[in-house]
């Protein structure tokens, strides 16, 4: 199956970004690590990163090209994107919602998703291994390799 690992606005920075609450592990070995699991179960993995709202709408509307699986960190557009639900709600794909930190130990404005309601799942709080513990329960749903 083809899965889209979908990353928003300064998750480009993580590694050096408050690694307090975001760890020290960056994007690009989150990225390789994904990809490297998705294909020793059989499977295909794209990422795309994008600080731009726009961007990712059209990356989510460009997943009709055969696209099975979103995993996506919809980052502080989780909070504000009506946007970006619309565009997910229209492609139909099924997805899991993913972040790193936990954020409803964190300030009230983190504390409302406009993605967990149209989710298959969230998974937060676990770091870098919020998107290895996501793509475990993606392939899961997505059985055999195809
Ligand atoms: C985040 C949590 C969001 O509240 C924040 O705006 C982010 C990252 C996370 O992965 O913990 O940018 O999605």
């Amino acid at each position: 199956a083809k899965l889209l690992a979908l990353h928003g606005p300064n998750l480009n920075l993580l590694g050096t970004r408050e690694p307090g609450i975001y760890g020290a592990t960056t994007l690009a070995e989150i990225e390789a690590d994904l990809v490297a699991r998705a294909e020793a179960a059989g499977h295909r993995l794209e990422s795309f990163q994008s600080n731009a709202e726009h961007a990712l709408v059209e990356r989510v509307q460009a997943a009709r090209d055969g696209t099975d699986f979103i995993l996506i960190n919809p980052a502080a557009f989780t909070h504000t994107s009506v946007a970006l639900r619309d565009a997910l709600a229209a492609v139909a794909i099924p997805f899991i919602e993913i972040h790193l930190s936990n954020p409803h130990a964190r300030e009230p404005f983190r504390h409302t998703s406009y993605f967990s309601d149209l989710a298959v799942g969230v998974v937060c709080g676990f770091g870098a291994d919020s998107y290895r513990y996501a793509l475990d329960a993606a392939l899961q749903r997505l059985g055999a390799a195809g």
